[in-house]
């Protein structure tokens, strides 16, 4: 891997609940920043003041009463706030921006998982992201029984999470879908291999994604 990145880089992970992603989101900003990279490590919902306020108000548990619709507009509002504060100004001043999730995540749970009409989110994606799209995304693929044992093992529950496994596998298979239609930005990876083998695939997949650009 070169030590220079010319411009500005973008990397999204995505993933079912226990696939893994933080922990490999993690794994390669420290080791793209150990090699002396400028990194920035950020997250959806969340990553700016205004985007863990809204975090906050979609993941509750006391929520129950929110609608796909809500849902779908403070996914977005969160990510309009990320994308203008930190994610532009970052790509501008030639960093590598990685993120745990980012607009696909919108397409698999509340396209896929919720229902919503796919048109009508890609017409609000294209308002918010204004074409902005990750280089690469790294889609960490696992069973959905697998993941959900995962995170019951680490008790964690928020409100999404408490969905059952229908709405899960519903995220999964949409996952699939939109890794088939954009396979060159999309990497699938088999998230039940061990955390140390799926970093050095996922670093293979950007020291590839370097020598590209
Ligand atoms: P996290 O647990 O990976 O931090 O993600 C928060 C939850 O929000 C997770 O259950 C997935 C969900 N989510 C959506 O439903 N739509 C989105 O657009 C994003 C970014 C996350």
């Amino acid at each position: 891997m070169g030590d220079t990145v010319k411009k500005g880089v973008f990397i999204s992970f995505e993933g079912i609940e226990g696939s893994g992603k933080t922990i490999q989101a993690l794994l390669l900003y420290e080791f793209l920043h150990k090699k002396g990279y400028t990194v920035v490590l950020t997250e959806e919902p969340g990553g700016t003041q205004i985007g863990l306020k809204i975090r906050e108000l979609l993941l509750s548990v006391e929520h129950q009463e929110m609608t796909p619709v809500s849902e779908l507009m403070l996914y977005n509002a969160s990510r309009a706030q990320l994308i203008k504060e930190v994610i532009r100004p970052a790509i501008k001043k030639g960093a590598i921006v990685i993120t745990d999730r980012f607009n696909d995540s919108t397409v698999a749970y509340q396209g896929y998982g919720r229902g919503i009409d796919l048109n009508l989110i890609d017409s609000i994606d294209r308002i918010v992201t204004a074409g902005l799209k990750p280089d690469i995304t790294i889609l960490l693929d696992l069973d959905v029984e697998v993941g959900m044992e995962r995170n019951r093992g680490i008790h964690k529950a928020d409100r999404l999470e408490l969905e059952d496994r229908v709405f899960h596998k519903k995220v999964r298979n949409g996952y699939l879908e939109i890794a088939a239609k954009e396979p060159e930005r999309i990497k699938l990876i088999d998230a039940s291999k061990s955390i140390e083998e799926i970093h050095g695939k996922i670093v293979n997949i950007v020291s590839d994604l370097f020598l590209k650009i």
